[in-house]
């Protein structure tokens, strides 16, 4: 039977996969043709897979996702205030991501972890790498539009908000994880 922190985790992992698929469904259907137009359709349909894989995951663990009110999207675009154009819409993606991706890193290296849980965050994993590289080869794309400088600035600036959301908002996530980790110590 799934722990009680582990149901809480997994349901945020799914509720704010959800939130990204529905984030980067609705720009989607704004873009012009193009590469850009292409990938984030594709990010689009892996984050809705991913919240998905999630919901199948906890499903073979024997319990229903939690319904979840937040999720890390809403706290970035908090923190962060809404981007005002196509390159501050991948800033601040390309900063949230690697934040995903060290969570996800993170817990996959949680001692005792169930295979089911592994083989999901392994396979979830995979796709945010794409996500990260497609994004940064975008943002090099749009250097000559916006100047490499103000990318640079912007990636900064997000970067700083991240920091504050990881140290403010994400509290509840971090702390259910260190109680997996220690109880993971003790088994
Ligand atoms: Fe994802
Ligand atoms: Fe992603």
């Amino acid at each position: 039977m799934v722990d009680e922190n582990e149901l809480w985790i997994l349901s945020f992992y799914r509720t704010s996969e959800i939130s990204g698929a529905l984030f980067f469904g609705r720009l989607a259907r704004t873009m012009k043709p193009g590469e850009i137009q292409r990938d984030m359709t594709k990010h689009f349909s892996d984050e809705s897979m991913h919240a998905w894989y999630w919901t199948a995951c906890i499903e073979k663990l024997g319990a229903h996702a939690l319904k979840l009110e937040q999720s890390y999207q809403d706290q970035y675009l908090a923190a962060a205030g809404l981007p005002v154009n196509i390159m501050e819409v991948l800033a601040i993606t390309q900063v949230f991501e690697k934040r995903v991706i060290g969570q996800y890193s993170l817990h996959s290296s949680l001692p005792g972890l169930d295979p089911e849980i592994q083989a999901t965050l392994r396979k979830i994993m995979q796709d945010e790498k794409w996500h990260i590289e497609w994004i940064r080869d975008a943002l090099k794309g749009l250097e000559s539009d916006y100047g490499k400088e103000r990318v640079e600035t912007t990636l900064k600036r997000f970067g700083e908000a991240d920091l504050e959301v990881y140290r403010k908002t994400t509290d509840e996530h971090t702390e259910r994880l260190q109680e997996l980790i220690n109880g993971g110590r003790r088994r």
